[in-house]
């Protein structure tokens, strides 16, 4: 294992789930951490958190990755300190409606193209430059087991993270020469805010999702980033699939009786 400590990782939606579980293990391992979401009060709450729990020096700030010139400026203007990023966690992401395609409503599918593809373009454009520059760096995408199985009424959150995949995988080729390392993460079924954003709130429908089985944890990812970004530098874990022990497929999870 390679030391984390005194590294710089950048992990974007980091206010719930798998991104603040990352925040977290990150900073256990003695990590200077960058947070940002769009929800402001609750990224400033878990940096001061912590920063009372761990000595780590976090910086925070409000962003929505689909705002391109927003991410542009915040990168750009990132205070002395945390500029040279190490580890950028393109995490943030979600699911809209879990309905036939003929059926579902477009505003869900302009949410998850401009957050989980477009979000993840413009964090990595901005970042990457200064990894390309120093010939040093790792990223590592939050795809997911939609991004190699597409499942029914899934078509267009499928195709976002079919895309994580192509472009993660375009990026390592891209990239062959600048010692940079490229992985995607790839989980199956996490219990997080995730399908509670997905079904718009409707808490019932979104417990039913975890309901007759243990479902991973938002810790459980968080470790298995962790262990990608502390190999030795010559190893790159291109791409970890990630299931619960009851999950084979993406839609095929065996339920004791509920
Ligand atoms: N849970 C699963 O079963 C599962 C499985 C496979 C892959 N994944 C992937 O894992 C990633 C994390 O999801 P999660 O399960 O941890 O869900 P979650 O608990 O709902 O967390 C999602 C995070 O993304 C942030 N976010 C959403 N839209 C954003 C935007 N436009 N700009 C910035 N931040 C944004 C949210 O923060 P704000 O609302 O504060 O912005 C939140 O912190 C996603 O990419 C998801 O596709 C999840």
């Amino acid at each position: 294992m390679e030391s984390l400590k005194n590294k710089t990782v950048f992990i974007t939606g980091a206010t719930s789930g798998i991104g603040k579980a990352c925040a977290y293990a990150f900073a256990r391992e003695g990590a200077n951490i960058i947070i940002s979401a769009r929800r402001l009060n609750l990224v400033n709450e878990i940096a001061q958190d912590i920063k009372i729990k761990f000595v780590v020096n976090v910086f925070a700030f409000q962003l929505d990755v689909s705002n391109h010139n927003d991410v542009n400026k915040t990168i750009n203007s990132l205070p002395a300190g945390f500029k040279k990023i190490d580890i950028l966690i393109n995490n943030a992401g979600l699911g809209r409606g879990l309905n036939k395609f003929y059926e579902d409503n477009p505003d869900g599918w302009e949410e998850m193209i401009d957050t989980n593809v477009k979000g993840l373009l413009y964090v990595t454009h901005a970042i990457l430059p200064q990894m390309v520059e120093r010939k040093s760096g790792h990223i590592i995408n939050i795809g997911s087991i939609a991004g190699h199985e597409a499942y029914a009424k899934g078509s267009v959150y499928c195709a976002t993270k079919h895309a994580v995949t192509a472009i993660t995988k375009s990026l390592r080729m891209d990239l062959i020469d600048k010692n940079i390392r490229v992985s995607t993460i790839d989980p199956g079924l996490v219990e997080t805010g995730f399908s509670d954003v997905r079904f718009y709130g409707d808490k019932e429908k979104a417990k039913s999702v975890y309901k007759g089985y243990s479902p991973l944890s938002a810790d459980d990812i968080a470790d298995a980033v962790v262990f990608v970004a502390s190999r030795k530098q010559h190893v790159n874990i291109a791409q970890m699939i990630v299931f619960p022990t009851a999950q084979a497929a993406a839609t095929m999870v065996h339920k004791e009786d509920l």
